[in-house]
């Protein structure tokens, strides 16, 4: 056993020393509450998506005439499939949840601010992306809902001025859903985005470890008593509890409420109700309270604004010293997604 781990230690020069400096940065201790590490959560179902993720590769084929019939085989036939496309869907949802509950959290402690704008846009760029995934995942089932749904994100991509054909040609790979449609979208949802996310996480990790997590000082903290705690193992074992309580959330709703399969996609007949799932409610609402192009810019420009608040909050507070708008801003932003969301949700059209 010596000689092998001696072996071992000449080729990768790295021994229990070097793995503790490179992993025990301090953590400040608020992060003993959930809520100030839930971006440790999305991290986590993003590898829960990339496991079940590949296993439900191996068995479903991109196709409009193999699509719907490969994701009944994976969900009736396949052992565990139904388990492991559950937990796909669960976790598709929960990764959604928790990707936005850690943004509120980083936005309402302000942690966004200097030196950490890069990493808001770099996070902001990760929600992008993990709409998407919730997006192309949705319409890879060829469902009516899945094919009438990508039907109208195209249209509406359309609207955009000057690129929207090419955005709808891009996504659709022509003019219309053709055959090449679902493996455009298995190629987006399989490959691009997960690698995308990867390199983004990278930098996300990188950039949070020279900056080190924001420092605060909490009134009931006393001043005498230190001020971080270690990262491994003792938030490392936190991260680890709140990873397997998830797991066992995850395969309990798999269980009770799996994922079942709708109508096949049909496109010749149109749904009457054409909904998204529900982290997109909150867009179809306010798409469906302008004409096209006017939601469309309108929303460009929202987006356009949440990646520069960093520097908007910046030169508020310049202006106005401590100035705390970005909260009243916040509260408005929460009560306006969650009343379109309620909104869309409560109604049929
Ligand atoms: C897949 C998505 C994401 C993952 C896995 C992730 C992961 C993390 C982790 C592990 C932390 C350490 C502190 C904590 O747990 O709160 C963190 C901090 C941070 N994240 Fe994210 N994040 C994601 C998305 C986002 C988004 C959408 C934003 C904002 C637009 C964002 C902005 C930030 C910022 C500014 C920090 C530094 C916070 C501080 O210094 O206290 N992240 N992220």
């Amino acid at each position: 056993m010596g000689t092998v781990a001696a072996w071992w230690r000449q080729r990768v020069p790295l021994d229990g020393d070097h793995l503790r400096e490179l992993t025990n940065e301090p953590v400040p201790n608020h992060l003993k509450r959930w809520w100030f590490c839930l971006g440790g959560t999305p991290a986590y179902l993003f590898v829960v998506q990339i496991v079940s993720g590949i296993l439900l590769a191996f068995y479903y084929q991109p196709a409009p005439s193999t699509a719907y019939e490969s994701v009944r085989h994976i969900t009736d036939d396949v052992n565990y499939g139904w388990y492991f496309r559950s937990l796909h869907k669960w976790a598709a949802t929960f990764m959604v949840a928790a990707v936005i509950l850690h943004q509120m959290r980083v936005y309402f402690t302000g942690a966004y601010r200097k030196p950490r704008e890069i990493n808001w846009m770099v996070g902001m760029c990760l929600l992008v992306c993990t709409l998407m995934l919730g997006f192309t995942g949705y319409s890879l089932v060829y469902e009516q809902l899945s094919y009438w749904g990508a039907t109208v994100g195209a249209n509406i991509a359309e609207s955009t001025p000057l690129v929207g054909p090419f955005l709808k040609r891009l996504f659709l790979a022509g003019d219309g859903y053709n055959q090449a449609t679902l493996s455009r979208f298995f190629i987006i949802h399989a490959a691009i985005l997960p690698v995308t996310m990867i390199f983004l996480l990278g930098i996300h990790v990188v950039l949070l470890r020279l900056h080190g997590v924001t420092e605060f000082q909490f009134a009931d903290e006393p001043n005498d008593k230190p001020k971080h705690f270690r990262f491994f193992p003792d938030h490392f074992y936190t991260e680890l509890i709140i990873g397997l309580i998830l797991m066992i959330v995850l395969s309990a709703l798999a269980t009770i409420f799996p994922a079942i399969l709708g109508p096949r996609a049909d496109p010749l007949t149109t749904p009457e109700v054409i909904k998204p799932e529900w982290f997109f409610y909150v867009v179809f609402r306010w798409l469906k309270l302008f004409s096209s192009t006017a939601a469309i810019l309108s929303t460009g420009l929202i987006l356009f604004v949440m990646f520069a608040w960093p520097f908007i909050d910046g030169g508020i507070r310049k202006w106005r010293k401590g100035s705390e708008f970005s909260v009243y801003i916040g509260i408005a932003a929460v009560l306006l997604i969650v009343g379109l969301t309620v909104w869309e949700a409560a109604v049929e059209h």
